[in-house]
């Protein structure tokens, strides 16, 4: 008889104990919908939607026990206690591999011993990794708290950018990614500094579907001899940071193998420049490494996630990804490192960026955050990199892509680690359909219309085509992305997305182009314009 893992990769890993009822909506009230939103998907009403494919970031179901930690949350101004259980989860998470210290389970489970808890958790003292503790984190703050991934960019690019300024007055400013998501590059490019894409060379190389359970080409990876190329050109003083986006969203949400982690810090070690991940989907790029990197099969997750992060000098991290919580962000820095040497010009740079968490997000121990979500985060922290749920996630999006080329559509194979993209340059192929027509916004709006699923477009829309010079227009890439929410869908959301999906492929002909009605000049404007369909 058949072993149990035998019997294919999804072996349940939960289930729904709560419920949400869809509501029917017709073709015609989604077209009022439409009309009245300016065709902005963005500004779609969600409750209105059958499936809702535009984001992972924090639409995932929390667990029970999330759930249950929120009861533990402290909403008080100062030092509530949430703020040291998180703080060790993420030394717990980033850099203890098998050694979790969990302390945690000291609020968790109701510790009473006073001294217990004050030597275990409120006055215990940390310094030299990512996360000062103690009088450490007043004297070299290390760690921010923030609401989201995007204000973790802020507050680094905002404080850095004049700093580099003051430093090196006469200089231009580029930074490097795998590929910059777009509130990343946002960030950036509001504070002066030119983001650049480094995608690697093979990513739109065709896969076959049948072989995704058996290898991966790790097509997030960065491509280094373009990266050594940039530094040469521009360089080393014109080059800040170094970042690697872990799994690469823009480029189709593609994991980044270990070795090109190893080999980008190598050139970053050689030019002495700061290395940064982008650490949003850190757990599902771990267990991409676990499954299909060389060396890494009998390795744990987290033993994994500490090996990737003892390359890195710093990260900043939008914890809505990867499930883990509806809210939260951070950004972290080595103590003592390559980042808060070269950036602690004339003061100390941590402590500019904690008066500036201060000021703009809230006091250090909570950063614009509840207690609740503090505690529910922490919980998540310890879920996200247990294997049986990174696998059933992965299985999920697997399967889902695998379908859809079944059909013929053309997806990008293999399938990433949140989200299946589809090609649309591939989708429009034969029909002369031009790039600043839109077709894939088209498509998303015929997706909401006909069939109530909402995706979102990753493409020369979303990353203002034509609003770059030919160079930057290079490193868009013309995508639709589906990306699917933990613990929310399951076969039957899925099977009928990928039937909707097929059908406007086979109908691709009828997908119109849109216009821009209002706002073509607003900075990310994917948000906030009004858009107008233009049907033949
Ligand atoms: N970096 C990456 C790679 C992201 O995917 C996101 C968000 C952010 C940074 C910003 O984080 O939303 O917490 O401020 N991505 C979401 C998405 C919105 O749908 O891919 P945030």
């Amino acid at each position: 008889m058949k072993l149990q893992n035998e019997l294919g990769p999804n072996i349940p890993v939960n289930k729904p104990l709560v419920v949400r009822t869809i509501k029917d909506v017709t073709k015609e009230q989604r077209e009022y919908a439409l009309e009245k939103t300016e065709y902005n998907v963005f500004s779609f009403p969600a409750d209105l939607l059958f499936v809702d494919f535009l984001s992972d970031s924090g639409s995932g179901t929390m667990t029970d026990l999330q759930w249950a930690s929120l009861f533990h949350g402290d909403e008080s101004y100062g030092r509530n206690k949430g703020y040291y259980v998180l703080l060790d989860a993420i030394r717990d998470t980033f850099e203890r591999g098998d050694k979790p210290n969990r302390a945690i389970n000291l609020i968790l489970s109701g510790e009473t011993n006073v001294k217990k808890l004050m030597d275990e958790l409120y006055l215990t003292s940390f310094e030299g990794g990512f996360v000062n503790g103690g009088v450490h984190q007043l004297i070299r703050p290390n760690a921010f708290i923030v609401p989201q991934g995007r204000c973790a960019e802020f507050l680094l690019f905002s404080t850095i950018a004049p700093i580099l300024k003051e430093k090196y007055p006469s200089n231009e400013f580029f930074i490097p990614n795998n590929g910059h998501f777009d509130t990343t590059e946002a960030n950036i490019t509001v504070n002066g500094i030119t983001p650049v894409n480094l995608f690697s060379a093979n990513l739109l190389d065709e896969f076959p579907y049948d072989q995704m359970d058996n290898r991966n080409p790790f097509k997030g990876n960065m491509d280094i001899k373009r990266l050594e190329t940039l530094i040469h050109e521009k360089g080393v003083d014109s080059i800040p940071l170094i970042y690697i986006t872990i799994t690469n969203n823009t480029a189709a949400g593609q994991p980044v193998e270990m070795n090109n982690i190893r080999e980008v810090k190598k050139v970053a070690n050689k030019y002495d420049i700061p290395l940064f991940f982008d650490a949003c989907r850190f757990a599902e790029n771990a267990n991409f490494i676990k499954e299909f990197e060389k060396g890494y099969q009998n390795r744990t997750i987290l033993n994994i996630v500490q090996e990737m992060f003892s390359h890195v000098d710093g990260f900043t991290i939008s914890f809505k990804k990867d499930g883990l919580a509806n809210i939260g962000g951070g950004f972290f820095f080595r103590d003592n490192g390559k980042f808060h040497e070269k950036f602690s010009f004339k003061e100390d740079i941590g402590i500019k960026l904690k008066e500036k968490q201060i000021l703009t997000f809230g006091n250090d121990s909570y950063g614009g955050m509840s207690g609740r979500d503090i505690m529910a985060l922490a919980t998540g922290l310890y879920e996200v990199v247990q294997e049986s749920y990174l696998n059933e996630r992965k299985f999920q999006i697997r399967t889902f892509a695998r379908k859809l080329a079944e059909n013929h559509v053309p997806v990008i194979l293999p399938a990433g680690g949140h989200a299946i993209y589809l090609n649309m340059d591939k989708f429009f192929e034969g029909l002369d359909a031009k790039i600043d027509e839109f077709r894939g916004v088209g498509f998303t709006i015929e997706l909401i219309r006909h069939y109530g699923i909402r995706a979102c477009e990753l493409g020369p829309f979303a990353f203002e085509w034509d609003k770059k010079n030919p160079e930057q227009q290079k490193g868009i890439l013309n995508l639709v992305r589906f990306a699917v929410p933990r613990n929310v869908y399951g076969p039957s959301h899925i099977d009928y997305a990928v039937a909707a999906i097929t059908e406007l492929y086979n109908n691709r002909d009828k997908i119109p182009k849109v216009e821009i009605s209002r706002g073509a000049n607003l900075r990310l404007r994917h948000f906030q314009t009004g858009l107008q369909p233009i049907y033949k």
